[in-house]
């Protein structure tokens, strides 16, 4: 990987929410790197810190969360600025917080303003980041608004949210996160409350609008079948550690840890009969009370008692790594390319 193409790179990152029943670890030691033009998926259920770590970007970390460990360097011109170390409310992050790294938000309907006019809304985003005047703001506005397929722009900018659908607020959203030109756009699961039309319409979308800008994308979502659209990287997350790590085909086609095997079981694919498909046992631990040891043992079906232990990041060959210390016992394919 050439150096002058990473954008961010995170590095055994943790956040925690001090609590005042007990301290949860939301983000436990996670590392990645996103480049210029790409797109990393992060897969998981509900509760294993996918939102956290977007947040963290950010700086957004709600309260009673704090960044207790480690680095996000955002490369910019030559620079790498750790975005863990910079004061929240200051300057910097904030020139960088929309201005370069933007996001679109799990729940659109809390991130829009019930008060203001869409219009308004968009017309103030552009004009955070542009010394333009209201009537260039505007044109900005309509002109970010067809590009992302909404109907008759000049009409919604006078517009209130809830005189919107799901999927019109959704490409609202989008706008917004567009007015900046970011250089990494971080969605959310922006598609989750959509209908598959609907969903597959963004999701063309913002793939066109990432080759145009040459933008960085983090995907997060629990859908796989997502995953394998949009990403060319994936993270597959449970209880805020990275349990795999690899690129998409290896992900779909050599998933070797039993977390993403059960994920890749639960879902339809074009190779397995809809009647073949299984759920996932068991359900994610409650986070102030995550399983000692490997934290997937109670739903995994390879547990060997006193064998699993606490696993590390296994790395299986160049670009996989896996959580599970059976790693090799358990994947015939590993062995044998182990042993060659
Ligand atoms: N504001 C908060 N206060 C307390 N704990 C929080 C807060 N936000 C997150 N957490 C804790 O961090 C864990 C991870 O949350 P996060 O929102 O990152 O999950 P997620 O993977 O995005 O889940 P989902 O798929 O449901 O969006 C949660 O299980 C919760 O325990
Ligand atoms: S270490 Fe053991 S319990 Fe954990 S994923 Fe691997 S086989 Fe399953
Ligand atoms: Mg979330």
């Amino acid at each position: 990987m050439s150096n002058n193409n990473v954008l961010l790179e995170v590095k055994d990152l943790k956040v925690s929410f001090y609590l005042t029943e007990a301290t949860v670890q939301a983000v436990d030691g996670v590392s990645f790197t996103i480049e210029a033009g790409k797109t990393l998926g992060i897969v998981g259920e509900s509760g294993c810190g996918k939102s956290v770590t977007a947040r963290a970007i950010l700086g957004m970390v709600r309260k009673p969360g704090k960044i207790t460990n480690g680095e996000i360097l955002y490369h910019r011109a030559g620079q790498a600025i750790d975005i863990a170390k910079l004061d929240p409310e200051g300057p910097e992050i904030r020139s960088i917080r929309w201005g370069e790294i933007a996001m679109i938000f799990q729940e659109p309907m809390t991130s829009l303003s019930p008060v203001h006019t869409i219009g308004n809304q968009m017309i103030e985003a552009v004009q955070l980041h542009k010394s333009v005047s209201k009537s260039a703001a505007e044109a900005v506005s309509v002109d970010l608004m067809r590009r992302v397929g909404l109907p008759y722009p000049e009409r919604l900018l006078t517009a209130y949210r809830h005189e919107l659908s799901g999927g019109m607020r959704q490409r609202v959203m989008i706008a917004m996160a567009l007015t900046c030109s970011p250089r990494l756009l971080i969605a959310d699961e922006p598609t989750t409350a959509l209908d598959v039309t609907t969903q597959a319409q963004i999701l063309d979308l913002m793939r066109d609008l990432q080759d145009e800008y040459n933008m960085a994308i983090m995907f997060i979502t629990h859908n796989l079948g997502v995953i394998a659209e949009m990403a060319d990287d994936v993270i597959v997350m449970y209880l805020g550690k990275e349990v795999e790590v690899a690129d998409v085909d290896t992900v779909f086609y050599g998933a070797s840890h039993p977390y993403t095997q059960a994920l890749l079981r639960s879902i339809p694919r074009h190779d397995v009969d809809v009647e073949r498909l299984e759920t996932i046992s068991g359900s994610v631990p409650d986070p102030t009370a995550i399983p000692a040891g490997c934290a997937f043992h109670p739903r995994c079906r390879h547990y060997v008692k006193g064998a699993c232990g606490t696993p590390p990041l296994v790395q299986v060959s160049a670009q996989h790594q896996v959580r599970c210390t059976r790693v090799y016992e358990i994947n015939e394919h590993l062995a044998a390319a182990q042993t060659e």
